[in-house]
């Protein structure tokens, strides 16, 4: 008896600081944070769109968490923004932060790649534009037709994607989830240090490669080719760079 009673008093005890570390610490941290005057409540459509995100399994190839310089140097390379800070995460329930990097990181692929069309064909096809891309297409959200109708909304594609007499007409869906993507953008400074781009002197020793604000995409590992589409210059024209 003597020896159970122990047991559920080390039980418990041990439970209670893995809560106070783990649920306790990290909410008192975080609750008093006040959201980016910048940054905005998702709207209906965006909110739909962000379960279209969830649903089609998007978190798993893609992370949204841009991380510091001394921890992952080429996050800033990439052009994938500042190191995110909890605030940018005041409207995400449930969050989707990510583990896996098999594609970019999207936390502002709103400010990257801020063409409608071509979010909506790259969902359509991405070997429309990255040829080597080996993210899923996403065809059900789009219909087929001989012609489009009063209120279609057409996807403008490269040639010869779209079948042959047929026009890409985006579905709600896939109306929703691109209104959802185009809101990643969290680009508004935070921190004079969260800059991706490094003051003048206090450059790490890759910054005389690294070209800041370019999105090329490319990261060994992750393939993306996207800068050599046909939205490269609109990413590279968009891409945050130091505003502070
Ligand atoms: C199997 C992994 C995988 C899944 C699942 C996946 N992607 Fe991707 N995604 C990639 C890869 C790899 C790239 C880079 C090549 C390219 O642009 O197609 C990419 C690129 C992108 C880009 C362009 C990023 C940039 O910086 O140019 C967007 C936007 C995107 N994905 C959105 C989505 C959305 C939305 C979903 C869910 C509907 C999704 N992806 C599902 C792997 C994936």
């Amino acid at each position: 008896m003597e020896n159970e009673a122990k047991l559920a008093a080390g039980a418990a005890v041990s439970l209670g600081i893995a809560t106070a570390a783990l649920v306790v610490l990290p909410y008192l941290q975080v609750r008093d944070i006040a959201p980016p005057a910048q940054l905005k409540p998702y709207t209906e459509a965006q909110q739909r769109g962000r379960q279209i995100y969830i649903a089609n399994g998007c978190v798993y190839c893609h992370s949204q968490q841009p991380r510091d310089r001394g921890f992952a140097p080429a996050d800033a390379e990439r052009g994938w923004g500042r190191p995110s800070v909890p605030a940018d995460y005041t409207y995400d329930s449930p969050h989707l932060l990510g583990t896996m990097r098999t594609g970019p990181d999207l936390l502002n692929i709103g400010a990257r790649q801020p063409s409608a069309d071509w979010q909506l064909g790259h969902l359509y096809q991405p070997r429309a534009y990255v040829p080597e891309s080996n993210m899923p297409a996403y065809p059900f959200l789009f219909r087929l037709r001989p012609t489009a109708l009063d209120g279609d909304r057409v996807v403008v594609l490269p040639p010869g994607i779209a079948p042959r007499g047929q026009v890409v007409v985006a579905t709600r869906e896939a109306l929703d989830l691109v209104e959802y993507l185009l809101s990643l953008d969290r680009t508004y400074p935070i921190l004079p240090g969260l800059d991706p781009e490094p003051a003048a002197g206090s450059a790490g020793p890759d910054a005389s490669t690294a070209v800041p604000g370019v999105a090329t995409g490319v990261a060994p590992e992750v393939e993306t080719g996207a800068a050599r589409t046909a939205g490269a210059s609109a990413q590279a024209a968009r891409v945050p760079t130091g505003r502070s």
